[in-house]
C-alpha cells in the first residue's frame, strides 16, 4: 500500500514536515509512505493551463495521486486559513480524475489551529476525497522543534501517528479507492 504525503509548509525545518516524515518511519509492514516534493515548483492553478497538455510539475502531481491508495495532508494555518501553496495544489487536483474517491487523513501538528483543518475538510469534501476521520491525527508539537525521529522516539505522538496510519491503511484495505 502507497501513501502519499502531502505538506502545506514549504519552511525547511517544518513540523508539518517531520510529522509526515515520521509517518514514513511509524508506517505498518506493507505501507510506504511517500513524500511528495514538488509544491513549490507547481504553477499557479489557471484553467487555461489545465488542458490536454498541462504542465510537467502538474502532470506528476496527479501521477503521484493517481499512483497512490490514500494521501496524507499535514499543513500549518495562516491568518486562519489554508497556505496559498497547499490550496493551488489542490485547485490543480479538482478535475483530475486521479483525485477522485482519494482516501485522505489529516495530520495535525497544533490542536488550537482549528480553521485550517476546518476548510480543508469542506474542500476536500467538495473534491469527493474520501475523509477516513477515524484516522486523522492530531499531534501537539506547537513549540516542540521535534525532527521525525524524535517524534518516532516519542511514545505519546509514535503510538498516536501509528494508531491513526494503522486505521488508515485498516480502511482503505476494507475499501480500496474506486479505481483499484
Ligand atoms: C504568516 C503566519 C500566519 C500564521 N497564522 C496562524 C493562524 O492563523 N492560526 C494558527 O493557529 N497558527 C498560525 N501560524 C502558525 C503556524 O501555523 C505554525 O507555526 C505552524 O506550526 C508552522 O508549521 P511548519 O512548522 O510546518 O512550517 C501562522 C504562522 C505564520 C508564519
Amino acid at each position: 500500500m502507497r501513501l502519499l504525503a502531502l505538506c502545506g509548509s514549504l519552511r525547511a525545518v517544518s513540523s508539518n514536515s517531520a510529522a509526515l516524515q515520521a509517518a514514513a518511519l511509524l508506517a505498518p509492514a506493507g505501507v510506504e509512505v511517500v513524500a511528495y516534493g514538488g509544491l513549490a515548483g507547481l504553477p499557479h492553478f489557471n484553467p487555461d493551463l489545465d488542458t490536454d497538455a498541462p504542465p510537467a510539475a502538474v502532470t506528476s502531481l496527479r501521477e503521484a495521486v493517481g499512483a497512490s491508495d490514500g494521501l496524507l495532508i499535514s499543513s500549518p494555518e495562516y491568518a486562519h486559513g489554508v497556505p496559498g501553496a497547499l490550496k493551488n495544489a489542490l485547485d490543480w487536483l479538482v478535475a483530475s480524475l486521479e483525485f477522485h474517491d482519494t482516501p485522505t487523513i489529516l495530520v495535525s501538528t497544533s490542536p488550537a489551529s482549528i480553521h485550517a483543518p476546518a476548510q480543508l475538510r469542506e474542500i476536500l469534501t467538495t473534491m469527493s476525497a474520501r475523509l477516513v476521520e477515524a484516522a486523522f491525527v492530531t499531534l501537539p508539537l506547537r513549540g516542540r522543534p521535534l525532527d521525525a525521529a524524535a517524534i518516532a522516539a516519542d511514545p505519546e505522538l509514535a503510538s498516536a501517528l501509528a494508531g491513526g496510519l494503522a486505521r488508515f491503511a485498516a480502511a482503505i484495505a476494507a475499501q480500496p479507492r474506486a479505481d483499484r
